[in-house]
């Protein structure tokens, strides 16, 4: 599938994007073994989350999604889980393959994860060496990539785990171990991560505790069938607020946002680029900050990206270099290696599409450096990563000419209705494939 998008436009209206991914891939998995009903509401229904979803039901746990708006889990418990007959297929899917590891890790079963070519090339060690040292049998490739087979251990220990970097995955892997390990299992982050692991456990009544960078939980307890309201994603809404600070005259709302202090970067990111974002009714739903993200158009100047930002931001740099390329002057991106190894070489695809468009983009070993210039026109290649050919889409609103984008139909992973929303706030989007 590919997308053509016409230079020009600017995007206004009110939407709601679809619901956060990594939210929705939690409420699947505790959901899944918690004890009693769980009642989701606004899940994603992109298919990585389906991945997630369709492992759970293969491991027999009864899930009806006859209404998607409102996806009932019949939670088994704990120990609850059954073999599956076949392979767990995982697609596109690093969240679901890396936080099933943890949870397949304590299970009396053994297991095969498997995904597509982007997801059997990730680096899976990450997750490997901290469950090998809780005692888990789990084994990849040669090169510790997948598939992954988990077989059952003699019994898995709590563990002190400092984390080499700032992987939400990786915590949240850990912690999944850690509901079946003995004692205390503890993981400490380099850098604050997204929390919604710690957050959702706290809501199916499991205590986590945090003193600063540590958290810690006890093996052995129960978690309680709970609700869960699944706020707008806001690695989604990040397209079209860059979308509005690019496009002269946008002024766009997008509605009920999911902002968790640990995924706002890209707002406290565009703001200091200049951006005019304001965040409106802020509230609480079931434990997770939400608000609607109203934007309008502003001129942006390039800054030096503050490395803090980086965890908390991760998956919309992407999004964030379009800005940058319609910025005045130079931005630059530091500390930020961890985008080589996401669905794509996110630093090198973007440079690359970048460079067809006419602005100067240079890839450095963990970042980017990027001068403001004209978008220009030409052809694309998202390499199959969804985050990339939404980030291209957007870049037409400031472009001279026609953007074509290939290899579009991973945006399905994440945001199912994508052309047909950006088509609907303004971009002059068609579809072909
Ligand atoms: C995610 C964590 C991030 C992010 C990914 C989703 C999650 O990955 O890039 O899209 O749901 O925990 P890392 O934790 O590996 O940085």
């Amino acid at each position: 599938m590919k997308f053509s998008v016409e230079a020009g436009g600017k995007l206004t209206g009110e939407i709601r994007v679809p619901g956060d991914k990594s939210i929705s891939h939690r409420s699947i998995m505790l959901g899944a073994i918690a004890e009693g009903v769980t009642t989701v509401t606004g899940f994603l229904q992109g298919e990585d989350n389906f991945a997630t979803l369709n492992a759970f039901r293969a491991m027999g746990v009864n899930i009806d999604d006859s209404d998607r708006d409102h996806i009932v889990i019949n939670g088994v418990g704990l120990h609850g889980l059954c073999a599956p007959e076949d392979d767990l297929y995982l697609g596109n899917s690093g969240t679901s393959i890396r936080l099933l590891s943890g949870l397949l890790a304590g299970q009396k079963f053994t297991s095969t994860m498997t995904g597509d070519t982007s997801l059997s090339g990730r680096p899976m060690a990450r997750v490997m060496n901290p469950l090998r040292e809780m005692g888990a049998d789990i084994a990849g490739t040669d090169t510790n990539t997948p598939p992954l087979k988990v077989k059952p251990a003699e019994a898995l220990h709590g563990v002190d785990y400092v984390m080499p970097m700032a992987s939400a995955q990786v915590k949240s892997c850990v912690l999944l171990a850690g509901l079946y390990a003995d004692g205390q299992t503890c993981v400490t982050e380099p850098a604050p991560t997204r929390d919604h692991t710690e957050r959702m456990l706290n809501g199916f009544g499991y205590q986590v505790n945090r003193d600063g960078n540590k958290v810690c939980l006890q093996g052995g307890g129960r978690l309680a069938g709970t609700e869960i309201q699944v706020p707008a994603d806001i690695s989604s809404a990040t397209f079209f607020m860059v979308g509005a600070c690019i496009a002269e005259g946008s002024d766009i709302t997008l509605t009920h946002v999911g902002i968790n202090p640990t995924r706002i970067g890209v707002i406290n990111i565009l703001r200091e680029m200049g951006a005019n974002i304001e965040v409106l009714n802020q509230r609480d739903v079931c434990g997770e900050p939400v608000a609607d993200i109203h934007v309008t158009y502003q001129p942006l100047h390039g800054i030096q990206i503050p490395e803090d930002q980086v965890p908390l931001a991760i998956d919309e740099f992407p999004a964030i270099f379009v800005a940058a390329a319609c910025a005045d002057g130079q931005t630059v991106l530091t500390g930020a290696e961890e985008l080589r190894v996401k669905e794509s070489d996110r630093i090198q695809v973007m440079a690359d599409g970048l460079n067809i468009l006419g602005i100067e983009a240079n890839a450095t070993p963990d970042g980017i450096i990027i001068e403001g210039g004209k978008l220009g026109s030409g052809e694309v290649q998202s390499h199959g990563d969804h985050r990339i050919a939404m980030s291209f889409t957007m870049a037409a609103l400031r472009a001279s000419g026609t953007i074509t984008v290939h290899d579009c139909s991973n945006v399905n992973t994440s945001f199912p209705g994508f052309s047909e929303l950006a088509a609907r706030t303004g971009c002059r989007i068609s579809q072909f494939g």
